[in-house]
């Protein structure tokens, strides 16, 4: 497993393995990785010869506000991980190597990010589609693999693709969860114990609600009941429970922590 930091560095590396005749996987992060990370690098591994993991905490997808300072970096752990899942390439970039004509954003997302979480978070798929828009170019990849927990980034990635006309495959990896449910993401490690027990009801409810769509339910009634049983379980609020691409789809805050999740309907 080679770790390089430069576009240049990783284009040499990409070049090598597609003269050996190797495909390239993609699976961009931003670090801190889990379980459902290393889940996403088996999919790669499986339908790519050559592996590339980028790890890249980008600041233009987090307002001033919001936890860029605060998020986890366990870049020794996370290579630690990726050695024997085999990946080949770890593409670790620096800001200014990634943005060297600074922020500002060269491409809008689509149709996709309208609501859910733009509504709240509005600059975050702005700064999604422009990151990872310059790591395919620098990776020029023919597969990457993107996880299903960030359901509507999916959505925005796979029509970012389409509209730009990428010949780049993009492939859903399945939400990875714990042993009580709770999908997997960097930020559980957030939570305090108490707030791990309220966490761990998100995906009860959410399994409750697209039982209750498939038996017939109303989407407006269902959204509205779980919504209720998220706050009596202790979230201190639901930015949104809302339906949509045959999902159930959840923002919730546990304390200082925002958590995500979905579940499919159909
Ligand atoms: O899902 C993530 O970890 C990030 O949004 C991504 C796709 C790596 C872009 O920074």
């Amino acid at each position: 497993m080679k770790s390089v930091h430069t576009r240049d560095g990783v284009q040499e590396l990409v070049a090598e393995a597609r003269k050996g005749g190797k495909t390239i996987g993609f699976v961009p992060t931003m670090g801190a990785l889990h379980e459902g990370h290393l889940s996403l690098v088996r999919i790669a591994r499986r339908e790519a010869g050559c592996v590339v993991v980028s790890i890249f905490v980008n600041p233009t997808q987090f307002a001033p506000h919001e936890d860029f300072s605060a998020y986890p970096r366990t870049e020794e752990k996370d290579l630690s991980l990726l050695e024997p899942e085999g990946a080949d390439i770890v593409f670790l970039p620096t800001a200014a190597e990634l943005y060297p004509d600074g922020f500002g954003a060269a491409l809008a997302p689509g149709p996709a990010a309208q609501g859910l979480e733009t509504d709240f978070r509005p600059h975050f798929f702005g700064g999604v589609v422009n990151v990872v828009s310059r790591l395919f170019h620098a990776v020029k990849p023919d597969i990457a693999v993107f996880g299903e927990k960030d359901f509507q980034q999916l959505q925005v990635i796979r029509e970012m693709v389409e509209k730009l006309h990428q010949p780049i495959k993009i492939i859903g990896g399945p939400i990875i969860r714990d042993e009580y449910g709770l999908a997997l993401s960097s930020r559980n490690a957030y939570l305090n114990p108490e707030e791990l027990l309220i966490a761990r009801t998100l995906n009860r409810v959410l399994f409750d609600a697209a039982d209750a769509m498939r038996k017939g339910g109303k989407a407006e009634d269902v959204c509205r009941e779980a919504r209720f049983r998220l706050l009596k379980n202790g979230f201190d609020n639901a930015d949104y429970v809302e339906v949509r691409w045959d999902r159930i789809l959840a923002a919730v805050w546990v304390g200082r922590t925002r958590l995500i999740d979905n579940v499919a309907i159909g």
